[in-house]
């Protein structure tokens, strides 16, 4: 599954699942944007890269403000005059209930950043993409699916929303060439536990109750999910657009 010559985003490549993709596409000899807050893991991300494949630009961007998202995209083309793939992985999760007094502080966060970004970022590739016949891979998750704690709401809500986003694209743009799909998660370990929960002496229960939650009994490595990343990036899914792909070891078959 070569992309070499290809020029591929990927959004949230500073750990989990993005650095993980990072790090296939850059072995595949793709010149690689990498893109977070964290300068010194994206630093990390991008030499690990480089050990292994291509060298990947870093771009130190806070997805949640609109002049960062068109700086993404006018220096990813300036530096390599085309775009092939954009994989819109940021996100963060939180707990928030309906009637506390802070909702819409949070829900606001939630939305920019795991729908509003990725909303805007496939609004500016998207003449570049048809241009190249290129594709996006949204992350979205099982949330988008089933609403599996209490408090999820605004997490829920954004990837239910995503998966739908990228339907819609799909049918406005699939006449140029160029594919949408999403990919849903079920838990994954990654970092994402460290903004979910502060208090790190209580990760290791909460990563035993989520696999628990799986029919396979197992959580899944950023790696997998990177796999179908690439797959769907590549032209072995050239027929496959609109679709969302669960990758939960079993966890909304178990209920
Ligand atoms: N882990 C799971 O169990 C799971 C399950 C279902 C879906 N997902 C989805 O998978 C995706 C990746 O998550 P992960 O598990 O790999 O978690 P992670 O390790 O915490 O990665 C999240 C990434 O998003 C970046 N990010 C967050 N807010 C950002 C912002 N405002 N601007 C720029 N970058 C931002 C983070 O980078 P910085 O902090 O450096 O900015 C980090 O690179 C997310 O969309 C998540 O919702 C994860």
């Amino acid at each position: 599954m070569s992309f070499k010559d290809n020029v591929v985003i990927v959004t949230g490549a500073s750990s989990g699942i993005g650095a993980a993709a990072a790090l296939k596409f850059a072995e595949e000899g793709a010149n690689v944007v990498i893109v977070a807050r964290n300068k010194e893991k994206l630093t990390a991300v991008a030499e690990k890269c480089a050990e292994n494949g291509t060298k990947p630009l870093v771009i130190v961007a806070d997805l949640a403000t609109d002049t960062c998202i068109k700086e993404i995209i006018d220096t990813t083309l300036t530096q390599f005059g085309k775009l092939n793939v954009l994989v819109n992985n940021a996100g963060i999760c939180g707990f928030v209930d309906i009637v506390s007094d802070n909702i819409m502080k949070k829900f606001d966060e939630i939305i920019a950043t795991n729908l509003r970004a990725a909303a805007y970022l496939t609004n500016l590739s998207m003449p570049h993409l048809i241009k190249s016949r290129g594709n996006v891979v949204n992350i979205s998750g099982v949330a988008a699916h089933a609403v599996l704690f209490p408090g999820n709401l605004a997490y829920c809500t954004s990837k239910a929303a995503l998966d739908h986003f990228t339907r819609g694209v799909a049918l406005d743009v699939a006449s140029h060439g160029v594919r949408l799909n999403s990919i849903c998660p079920g838990p994954v370990k990654s970092d994402y536990m460290d903004t979910l929960i502060p208090d790190k002496t209580k990760h290791k229960d909460f990563w035993d109750t989520l696999s628990k939650r799986t029919a396979l009994g197992k959580l899944i490595e950023p790696k997998e999910v990177a796999d179908l990343i690439l797959y769907l990036a590549s032209d072995k899914a050239r027929s496959i657009t609109g679709s969302s792909f669960v990758i939960d070891g079993g966890m909304l078959l178990k209920g």
